[in-house]
């Protein structure tokens, strides 16, 4: 990393962002159903994935690391092995949902536990299509975790038209529609993160997707494959923000996932009159990545509606920051789905704002918020 900044002279360098969290999920979970050892690099190794990873362990998956890569051996769709102990899944959403699904197809029973956070979010959204599918899954009497998944005489394809924009549930479907009879097809109101789509796409599985239709055909199995996992584009929010609204920078990111379906922010920020530059395109495996250049600038405010939030939902946060230095009022609709996520993000970022004497505040419906810059008079060259 060469990242380098002095108060009055901005931030200048080159980073390499670490692997892209969604992607590095779905890379252990692929790998380990696939027939063969698959090879990933760049694995993002946060907490949340090596509790995936553990947990693939403990299901009788050989993963090893070897020079910054890790070694998967593939056993197949239905070839995990009964954990006698718990599945933790720590703070991770994606983790125990994506599993959820996966171990909804296996032949043996699954206890699948998280931290305090992720044991209070809500898991009905996973339970009622994979019930409608014929899996044995439930939680506790408020459908909170544990999760309790029993073996199943008969999973079925559905048509799945999802009430909520998440492509955790969305991705809960697909892996148990790995071990289904018949199609599985899911609508979505609002375009989520396809990951999981590419992903299945690159193993092999028999998968047509468009924005917001994806259809998964009776699939036998997945080839393994070496994948290379794109700088983590949530992570290069924080520096991207960070270079526009501090004088005088000057960054590129390198490699960093520029998957559609994730970089709503740069488009915000652009329109919000961001000097951002998207250079050398290029992907890895089915996913997008490239270069990003930015330079500070001087930020108008901003629109978030309905439709933007899936794309957008880790870098709110992030954007009510960059909308802190525009001069003039920010809004923010229907953005209730933050209160469900690691912690209640709203509250997290209103209490923030409200420390730092930036005017926010709900607009009696709590879909609304609105973030009025008080930072007017920069001086960004
Ligand atoms: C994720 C999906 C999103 C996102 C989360 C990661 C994923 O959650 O907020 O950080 O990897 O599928 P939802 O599916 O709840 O929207």
């Amino acid at each position: 990393m060469k990242l380098f900044s002095k108060f009055t002279e901005g931030l200048h360098g080159e980073i390499k962002i670490p692997g892209d969290k969604s992607i590095s999920h779905r890379a252990l979970i692929c790998a380990s159903i696939s027939d063969g050892t698959s090879k990933i690099s760049n694995l993002q190794e946060s907490e949340d994935v090596i509790n995936t990873l553990n947990s693939l362990k403990q299901l009788g998956i050989s993963i090893v690391k070897e020079n910054e890569s890790y070694y998967v051996e593939g056993q197949g769709f239905k070839g995990l092995k009964e954990s006698k102990k718990q599945l933790y899944f720590g703070n991770s959403g994606t983790g125990i949902r994506l599993m959820s699904g996966l171990l909804s197809i296996q032949n043996f029973s699954s206890n699948l536990i998280g931290d305090e956070s992720l044991s209070k979010r809500p898991m009905r959204r996973i339970i009622e299509p994979l019930s409608k599918m014929g899996a044995n899954i439930s939680g506790s009497n408020k459908d909170t975790l544990p999760l309790q998944i029993i073996p199943s005489q008969k999973i079925r394809g559905i048509n799945y038209k999802m009430p909520v924009a998440s492509a955790q549930v969305k991705s809960a479907i697909l892996f148990a529609g790995l071990g289904a009879q018949g199609d599985t097809k899911i609508i979505e109101k609002s375009v989520s993160r396809d990951h999981t789509e590419r992903m299945f796409e690159y193993f092999g599985a028999s998968i047509t997707y468009s924005e917001k239709e994806t259809t998964l055909k009776e699939t036998d199995k997945f080839i393994s494959q070496n994948i290379e996992i794109p700088g983590d584009f949530s992570s290069s929010a924080f520096f991207i923000v960070a270079a526009l609204i501090s004088k005088n920078s000057d960054i590129t990111l390198k490699q960093v996932g520029m998957n559609p379906s994730r970089i709503a922010l740069l488009s915000k920020l652009v329109e919000m009159g961001g000097d951002i530059k998207v250079l050398n395109h290029s992907s890895f495996g089915k996913e997008p990545i490239a270069d990003i250049n930015i330079k500070s600038s001087v930020l108008n405010p901003c629109e978030v509606t309905s439709g933007d939030v899936p794309n957008l939902i880790d870098e709110l946060p992030i954007l009510f920051i960059a909308s802190c230095f525009a001069e003039g009022i920010s809004n923010f609709n229907e953005i209730e789905e933050l209160r469900h996520k690691e912690s209640d993000r709203l509250k997290a970022m209103q209490d923030g704002l409200d420390k730092m004497k930036i005017k926010n505040f709900l607009d009696g419906n709590v879909f609304v918020s609105k973030v009025w810059a008080m930072i007017t008079q920069r001086q960004i060259s």
